[in-house]
């Protein structure tokens, strides 16, 4: 069993209804498996049924929000708060993901107002970050994963949840969705990194307790390799996470 347990997430992006979730978590094979939890992200307008029907089921799923609005209520049009997902029983948000920051021009800063609200709230955040090929290409992989931790590892309240509500994801841009994923050395050898700067920043305690996913075109095909690594503490899954076919493979390689 791994140290900190793990999570295989599904990040279902602008996929699935409420119609085909319920069609999905009838079709998934899901036992229990002792030091692993499955969480998926549906869109809001899944969230509710989704949470329905692993209840109907019996499965034990964790539900979360890909998104959420930092206020707690007012005049944001098309916004979602914490405490509308805390009222429909949601305890986790995805934060930070790269689409975000891409298309929804979600900055560091943005990120951090999100983050620290939604711990404020009691939300367990999985914040995401990666850099794109061209900083890979020209070697400053590490410093833009650090710049996008900066604020928040300086932050008194992301220290404190750091390895308790605060957990990572780490997405390699150019492995989302390509069908490329980083070797299991080159994701390691970058979870390892994020470690030692948590280590650095939090102390050996925190850093040993912060869950880092890895996220990227994961498959049934790479994902043993990958968890097998020491520093890599689950996955966090796209196109993969959308059939309960592969989705359930996955999970079954746990
Ligand atoms: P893919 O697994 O489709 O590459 O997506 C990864 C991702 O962005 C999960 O958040």
């Amino acid at each position: 069993m791994k140290p900190r347990g793990i999570l295989l997430a599904g990040n279902w992006k602008m996929n699935h209804g409420p119609a085909s979730a319920r069609g999905f978590f009838e079709g998934l094979p899901f036992s229990k498996k002792p030091g692993a939890t499955m969480r998926v992200y549906p869109s809001f307008l899944t969230l509710q049924a989704a949470l329905d029907a692993v209840k109907a089921n019996g499965q034990e799923i964790e539900i979360g929000a890909q998104n959420f609005h930092a206020e707690k209520s007012g005049a944001f049009t098309g916004e979602v708060s914490g405490p509308m997902l805390e009222e429909i029983g949601i305890q986790q948000v995805l934060l930070g993901h790269s689409e975000r920051r891409q298309y929804f021009a979600e900055t560091p800063a943005v990120i951090l107002k999100k983050t620290l609200s939604a711990l404020h709230q009691g939300f367990e955040v999985l914040l995401c970050i990666g850099e794109t090929l061209e900083e890979r290409n020209s070697g400053q992989t590490i410093s833009v994963l650090t710049h996008q931790l900066e604020s928040t590892l300086a932050d008194p309240t992301c220290a404190e949840a750091f390895g308790k509500t605060l957990h990572l994801a780490y997405e390699p841009v150019w492995a989302i969705g390509t069908g490329v994923t980083a070797s299991p050395a080159q994701a390691q050898e970058t979870h390892a990194s994020l470690r030692a700067l948590l280590t650095r920043t939090l102390g050996q305690s925190t850093a040993d307790a912060v869950q880092i996913l890895y996220g990227g075109s994961v498959t049934p095909a790479n994902f043993a390799e990958l968890l097998a690594c020491p520093d890599i503490d689950g996955g966090l899954v796209g196109g993969a996470s959308l059939k309960p076919d592969s989705f359930g493979a996955l999970w079954n390689l746990i």
